[in-house]
């Protein structure tokens, strides 16, 4: 395919150098994972809050002199807390699949602000309720708003960021996630005391802000230039583009940039060519096996990475922390040491934005994975071996080390991922099914966990031991990401493109942009001027 490309080493694309303004614009978007995480993450311990449980199955809240079997027993029956909490990951899974089209139709931007009403309509409903209908329905329809908006932030976010950072751009977005998680565990520690329906509606009811204020935001920001090109549209294209990199739409670099859009973007449509709407899904299947470069493989890349970062096991710590750690009865505040994982999780993360740009994509993955491995095994050995009060405090430190590998590798680094690997045509439905996928994987592990987990309620009650599945499940994470995850790191999403064409994902990271879609499409005379080396990947 690279065959006929008429650049040379110093036709590398150029962009403009990131301004503060600029990247405030860009990284804003990234409050979108609030949403994400705080409406996952609250569930957790509202389903352990004793006037919930009290609420919603009738049981009497168990007095001081209760009997173990009487405290066992006050809890909410498996399979109502599979649902409850499965739920929201399959409205969003429907959610995120309709999203990538509504984003190639109304724009990137619409689409997030119209999850977020439906957001808001599921908060209001599940507020209201007092019972497990009502909840059920606001957590599907609040599911389908967070799909939209899981989705479609990752594909704006990669579509307006500068290339040197969109990396630690996007992680930002798992930054916000781990934020709403940290913020939904404080909201439940302060309210779960409480003896009235408060201590579950007031968590609800806070979703709504959430909504409000990245709705109120995104009405100011401006729209992807890329959804511009695929439109047709190369003056609003160039404006948006003069807002995003503070530059005037008339300078060089603005100019030169949306040329290798526009140029990307033709070659993309010319190798396969859109019709209807159905053979422009279809395009998300096509080109084989065999081309490391085909959509096919694209979508099975994007989609199994996120299958596989939910494989890591790390929402059996988020969604079922509080109740297992209840089970390990040496433990007395349950509800702290999972604010305490949450804690780890948030300060973890930020030191993503740097490594994922200084070290690249596939190496924090393939070094995380290995962490993740290590760590999980560690727990289930001391969990089968030693029920002293050392040996679990020894296992919640080894939960926060493992927290600390996925934060700052597999969590942020899968959204990165699949926001680069797709070319423009297919780019907003490949990363729908890819964040699809990620809910589809969630909600199974969701459903399953409390059945292998449970004491009550026909669980098998794995216990500690659950850990060897999860340690075994990131062992396959290692090999995949050593097999199949490209380095993208300092490559314009159009260099990742012609990248993903050229090498394999062993062999990417050496790869060095070395010509433009613009001069293999005869788009530009002379090549375009290189400004600055940015992560290590430019050549002047
Ligand atoms: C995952 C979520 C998880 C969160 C934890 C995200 O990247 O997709 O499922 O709850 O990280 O921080």
């Amino acid at each position: 395919m690279a065959g006929g490309f008429v650049g040379t080493a110093d036709t590398a694309r150029v962009e403009a150098p990131t301004t503060w303004k600029s990247y405030m614009m860009c990284a804003f978007a990234a409050f979108g994972g609030i949403f994400f995480g705080y409406d996952s993450g609250y569930i957790s311990g509202v389903l352990a809050m004793n006037y919930f449980i009290h609420l919603f199955t009738g049981l009497p809240i168990p007095g001081p002199n209760a009997t173990t079997a009487e405290t066992n027993a006050f809890v909410i029956p498996t399979p109502h807390k599979s649902l409850i909490v499965s739920i929201l990951s399959a409205g969003t899974f429907f959610g995120a699949l309709l999203a990538g089209d509504l984003a190639d139709w109304f724009g990137r931007r619409f689409t997030v602000i119209l999850g977020c009403f439906v957001y808001g309509i599921g908060c209001i409903l599940q507020t209201a309720s007092t019972g497990l209908g009502l909840l059920v329905a606001g957590r599907l329809i609040a599911g389908f708003g967070v799909g939209f908006v899981s989705a479609i932030i990752i594909l704006y976010m990669s579509e307006i960021a500068p290339k040197g950072v969109r990396g630690a751009i996007v992680s930002g977005y798992q930054f916000a996630i781990t934020i709403g998680l940290l913020l939904a565990s404080c909201v439940d520690y302060a309210t779960k005391d409480r003896t009235d329906s408060g201590s579950y509606r007031i968590p609800m009811a806070l979703q709504l802000l959430w909504a409000v204020i990245l709705a109120a935001g995104l009405f100011w920001l401006p729209e992807s230039p890329r959804y511009f090109v695929k439109k047709g549209k190369l003056e609003q294209a160039a404006r948006v583009l003069e807002r995003l990199r503070d530059q005037p739409a008339g300078s060089e670099l603005v100019q030169a940039e949306l040329t290798e859009i526009i140029a990307n973007h033709e070659y993309e449509m010319s190798v396969i060519p859109q019709e209807g709407y159905f053979s422009s899904w279809a395009n998300c299947f096509r080109g084989g096996l065999r081309n490391p470069a085909s959509n096919l493989r694209r979508t099975i890349l994007g989609t199994s990475m996120q299958m596989m970062q939910q494989w890591t096991g790390i929402n059996f710590i988020f969604y079922f922390g509080t109740t297992f750690f209840t089970q390990l009865h040496t433990i007395n505040n349950p509800f702290l040491i999972s604010l305490i994982t949450t804690l780890v999780n948030v300060c973890s993360t930020p030191i993503s934005f740097w490594i994922i740009e200084r070290f690249g994509r596939r190496s924090i993955m393939i070094w995380g994975a290995l962490g993740m491995v290590v760590c999980e095994f560690i727990v289930a050995i001391i969990g089968v071996t030693d029920t002293s009060k050392a040996a679990v405090s020894a296992m919640i430190a080894f939960i926060c080390i493992y927290i600390f590998f996925f934060a700052t590798t597999w969590g942020p680094g899968a959204w990165v991922v699949i926001g680069e690997v797709f070319p423009l045509p297919i780019r907003s439905r490949g990363v729908a099914l890819s964040t699809a996928s990620n809910w589809l994987w969630n909600c199974i592990i969701t459903i399953i966990t409390p059945y292998i987990t449970s004491t009550s309620g026909g669980g098998v009650d794995l216990g500690p031991k659950v850990f060897f599945l999860w340690g075994s499940l990131c062992g396959v994470c290692l090999v995949y990401a050593y097999f199949l995850i490209p380095e993208t790191k300092g490559l314009t999403l159009e260099q990742v493109d012609r990248m993903l064409e050229e090498t394999t994902p062993m062999t990417s990271a050496k790869w060095v942009p070395h010509s433009t879609y613009a001069a293999e499409m005869g788009m530009t005379d002379k090549p375009a001027e290189v400004h600055h080396v940015e992560a290590g990947k430019e050549v002047v």
